[in-house]
Order: C-alpha cells, then sequence, then structure tokens
C-alpha cells in the first residue's frame, strides 16, 4: 500500500491483516500493521522506520513502485524488530543510506541485527537533518516502551512520527481511518504496552506540546489527521483520574467461587458502583488490561489450588502488577476446601502497585450466609472509598 498523506510524504509500510499474537503473548484481534514512512525532499530522501521482516518484501515493492533509487537516511525511532528488522535488506538495497538513530538505539540495532557501526549516524535531542525543502528534527523519548525510543518531527509539513506512542494494533484498507474501532484500538495498545511508563509519556507530552502539529503518524495502525483525538485521550488515560468502576478478575472450579462474584456484582451493582468482570478461562487479557486503564479498583477471585492462587488468578496478578495500572483499591474473594496461602501469594505479587489493600473475602467451600455478608461488605467499602476519592456520589 502506497498513499501520499502530505506534501511529499509517503506511507509505504504493510499492513499485516491475520495477524493474532504479537511478541506471542499479546492478542491482536483486528490484525496490526507496521507503519513506513518516506519522505522526498529537494536534496535527499529519507525513510521513517522499516516494517516487521515479515513484511520486508512489501516494503521493498512499495519503493520500486514509487521509483525510489536511493534513500540518504534511515531514521530508526525505536530498535524493536517490527520496525528495524527490514533494515538489512533496505541497506543492502540501499547501500548509501545511513541508520539516523541515538546513541543507545544505536548499539541495540548493532547488537539485535548485527549492524555495522559505520552504517549509522547518531543524533540526540534537537538535532536537525535537512532534505532540501524539508527538515526532519529528533525529540529523544526514552521508555514508550523501550530505553532507546524517539520521535521525529518534520517541521514543514507539521507531522510527528512518534513510531509505537499514539499507535494501535489495526489493519485498515485506508490509512486515514477513524472509524469507531480506533480509539478502542488506541486504548488496548496503551494498555498494553504503553500503561507501564505512564509518568514517562507525560514527561513526553509535555515536551511535544511546544511543537504544531497537524498530523500525526505513527508505526502501527491509523494515521490521526486530527491529532487532538489521540492526544486527548492519552491525557486521559495518563491523569491520575480513575472511574467508578471495580474490575473483578475471577476463576472458579467447582462453582464456589462463581457464586461469590454472581453475589457481589449485585452487591456492588445495589452500592451504585459499576461492576466489570473478567472469567479469566476464556477472557482476551487484552480487554482486562484495557479495563484497568481506568478502573479505580480490582478484585481478584480465585478458588485455592495446591495451596495458592489458581494458576489464572495468578496470571492476572502478574499482569496487574506489570502493567503497574492507576488502580488505587484492590481486594481478593478467595475459596478453599482445608487452608492455603492464597492471600498472602496475592499481597506478594503486587507490590508495584500504589494501591490500599482491603478486607479480603475468604471462604471455606460453598459460600454460606456470612460469606455473602462480607461481600456485601467489601462492596459497601469500596462504594465508600469511592465516595472518599469523589467518583461516586
Ligand atoms: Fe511496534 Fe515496540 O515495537
Amino acid at each position: 500500500m502506497i498513499v501520499e498523506i502530505d506534501n511529499g510524504v509517503y506511507f509505504v509500510g504493510a499492513m499485516h491483516w491475520d495477524r493474532r499474537l504479537f511478541d506471542e503473548l499479546i492478542p491482536l484481534p483486528d490484525g496490526t500493521s507496521y507503519n513506513a514512512y518516506l519522505i522526498k525532499g529537494t536534496e535527499k530522501t529519507a525513510l521513517i522506520d522499516t516494517v516487521d521482516p515479515a513484511k520486508s518484501e512489501e516494503l521493498v515493492k512499495n519503493l520500486e513502485k514509487l521509483g525510489v533509487k536511493s534513500i540518504d537516511y534511515i531514521v530508526a525511532n525505536h530498535a524493536e524488530q517490527d520496525h528495524s528488522g527490514a533494515l538489512p535488506i533496505m541497506l543492502k538495497k540501499y547501500p548509501m543510506a545511513k541508520v539516523v538513530t541515538n546513541e543507545k538505539c544505536k548499539r541495540f540495532l548493532m547488537d539485535l541485527l548485527l549492524l555495522p557501526e559505520e552504517k549509522f549516524m547518531v543524533v540526540d535531542e534537537g538535532d536537525k537533518i535537512s532534505l532540501g525543502d524539508k527538515t526532519l528534527q529528533f525529540i529523544m523519548a526514552p521508555w514508550v516502551h523501550w530505553p532507546e525510543t524517539m520521535l521525529t518531527y518534520l517541521i514543514e509539513n507539521k507531522i510527528l512520527f512518534p513510531c509505537d506512542l499514539f499507535g494501535s494494533h489495526l489493519a485498515v484498507s485506508n490509512i486515514f481511518s477513524e472509524n469507531g474501532k480506533l480509539y478502542n484500538a488506541a486504548k488496548r495498545y496503551y494498555a498494553e504496552i504503553m500503561m507501564p511508563f505512564r509518568n514517562k509519556i507525560r514527561q513526553h507530552m509535555e515536551k511535544i506540546s511546544k511543537f504544531d502539529i497537524k498530523m500525526i503518524a505513527p508505526s502501527h495502525g491509523p494515521i490521526y489527521k486530527n491529532p487532538e483525538f489521540i492526544l486527548n485521550a492519552y491525557r486521559d488515560w495518563i491523569s491520575d483520574d480513575v472511574k467508578n468502576e471495580a474490575v473483578i478478575a475471577y476463576v472458579s472450579m467447582h462453582g464456589s467461587v462463581e457464586k461469590m462474584v454472581e453475589h457481589f456484582i449485585d452487591s456492588l451493582t445495589k452500592q451504585g458502583v459499576n461492576a466489570i468482570p473478567f472469567n479469566l478461562t476464556v477472557t482476551d487479557i487484552g480487554e482486562l488490561a484495557m479495563a484497568l486503564v481506568d478502573a479505580a479498583t480490582l478484585i481478584v477471585a480465585t478458588p485455592t489450588v495446591l495451596t495458592g492462587m489458581h494458576p489464572s488468578a495468578l496470571y492476572a496478578a502478574y499482569l496487574a502488577n506489570a502493567l503497574r495500572p492507576k488502580t488505587k483499591f484492590v481486594s481478593l474473594i478467595v475459596s478453599y476446601g482445608w487452608g492455603g496461602k492464597a492471600v498472602e501469594q496475592a499481597k506478594s505479587m503486587i507490590g508495584n502497585l500504589k494501591v490500599e489493600l482491603l478486607e479480603p473475602v475468604i471462604a471455606k467451600g460453598h459460600p454460606k450466609e456470612g460469606d455473602f455478608k462480607a461481600l456485601d461488605e467489601l462492596a459497601r467499602k469500596i462504594a465508600e472509598k469511592h465516595r472518599e476519592i469523589g467518583i461516586l456520589n
């Protein structure tokens, strides 16, 4: 696919419609894209990022169709292979090209792709490269989501190329597609990839607020002709504001936990708290991550297996701890047969989360009247906490 997205700037990347898993971990319900951009200046030509190795032939064909005989600069905003993986092929086809990136990214690319050092041109914060009538400016933005990441700004066209930042895993036939899926896809991407770096992103957004941006062209998913759409969404997601929501990540083996969760959902609803349950045995883990972007409270509900949490609940707790959502309150619902340490285990797993732990509900065998009352009390406590922070009247 080739699209002139602005005067002298071309999308030359590739759609990966049928990719269903990223990093052998993250579900991709809508596929993804690897966006590379060719910029033709009056004197020089630059390529912004490349594509995943699986789609390198497509990038080569796109450049051939555009009649590109030489490339002077290949900007590597990020070393991860879904954007850098076609660099060796590009350097073979365009041997005069220099790989433009920062020092740390250079080292990564030498390690990951075995590129020789003489192929690189190192840039730093604020450095500019002239293409004649167009100028590239580089903005260092580490930790979105690797330590070497940077952004590129095309001054005359007012286009920001942020690579992964602001991206979405969404394959589209129209690169400017702003259909209803885009917000959710961008939120899912933020939740899975960017959420642990919320504070870093806040600093980077402060920095880019000083640039006049008329278009944001990320390296996954559609291009934003209206940058405020995604900037506003990010402002909301990275803020400290939480919503009156309780995510319930649960798994049930013989029905006890399920009965407690069903009762608990009713209790929360009566208290005016929005319950968002996820049965972990059938949940797309990306949906759970998305829910954690906003929720004030997380409840993990698990039976006891071999003295600890069920492995699916363990995974959910691990994921929540790794993604570092802005969740403020956490509790547990546990059932057991003859003992166990599920609560201690859960507590030890969420050290990254700055949360208040609310009294867990622990039932022996089938839940009984006292257990249901304890669930009502936990729901009441959550509502009280949500009122204290001003998200429930
Ligand atoms: Fe799209 Fe971090 O690579």
